[in-house]
């Protein structure tokens, strides 16, 4: 769909790249890239397009929101942002949270992810239940990244590859350990591992080996698996519409 965006002042845009590089900074001093990330992604994840309600407005500024169970661990993220939020009281908690994924991205070596500023924070959190359940198979992530949010089949393996980054923790979603030996990398090593099979230290969640038994999506793995620079363009792509789903539609 075309977008329509919003148009925002001089001093907003100015704001916005001294935020960024401020995010920048905090995101190299703290290894926290994952957690903004995982941030950036379950405030966008809960957009659901038929109410077209939750979405990336700013709502896991709420605790109700923060208290999802598929958000333990979110608070984090938050309390290291909250000294550059201070700083920059005119940006959206919105727009905030977004920068900080794609900043994220940019800054462990993975493809620039364009920023578009303009969304406005919503009153109220998303209801609970509309992250996709790791335990779960393809069924579940085509109705939760297809049908509720409105993504495609191609989306959801690019997405997957969010994955190069970061670990599971035992005391925030049961699961432990990283997907790849380079954690706080952002590059193909998430396919490499997941088409070489299960490695001792590694871990692959039930939704991520899922991706391997459909046809659709196991093709495209093998695509991102031996070439990087498909993954990083399908990936920016991807995490652009992530990014702005509910935002700007014409
Ligand atoms: C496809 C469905 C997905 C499922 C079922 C899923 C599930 C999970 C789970 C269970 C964790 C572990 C949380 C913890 O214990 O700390 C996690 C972490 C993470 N997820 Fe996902 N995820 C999905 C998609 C995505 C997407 C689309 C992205 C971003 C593009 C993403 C980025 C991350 C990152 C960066 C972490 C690591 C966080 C950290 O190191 O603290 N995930 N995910």
């Amino acid at each position: 769909m075309a977008k329509n965006y919003p148009v925002v002042s001089e001093d907003y845009k100015q704001a916005v790249e001294k935020c960024k590089r401020k995010l920048r900074g905090l995101i190299a001093e703290k290894g926290c890239a994952p957690l903004m990330l995982r941030l950036a992604w379950h405030s966008a994840g809960t957009f659901d397009c038929g109410s077209k309600t939750g979405g990336p407005f700013g709502t896991m500024r709420f605790s109700a929101e923060q208290a999802h169970g598929a958000n333990n661990g979110i608070v984090i993220a938050l309390r290291l942002l909250d000294p550059i939020k201070e700083q920059f009281p005119t940006i959206s908690h919105a727009d905030f949270h977004q920068l900080a994924g794609v900043v994220a991205v940019e800054v462990t070596g993975g493809p620039e992810v364009p920023f578009h500023p303009g969304r406005e924070d919503k009153p109220e959190p998303p209801p609970e239940g509309r992250l996709p359940d790791a335990t779960k198979g393809c069924d579940h992530l085509r109705d939760v990244f297809v049908k509720q949010m409105g993504l495609s089949d191609k989306d959801i393996v690019a997405l997957s590859g969010g994955h190069t980054l970061g670990r599971c923790h035992k005391d925030r979603s049961g699961f432990e350990g990283p997907w790849t030996a380079n954690p706080l990398i952002f590059d193909n090593s998430y396919f490499k591992e997941l088409v070489s099979g299960e490695k001792e230290g590694l871990l692959q969640l039930p939704s991520d080996k899922a991706l391997l038994s459909d046809t659709v999506f196991r093709p495209l793995v093998e695509k991102y698996a031996a070439d990087e620079d498909a993954f990083f363009g399908d990936y920016a792509e991807a995490h652009l519409k992530l990014s702005e789903l509910g935002f700007a539609d014409a």
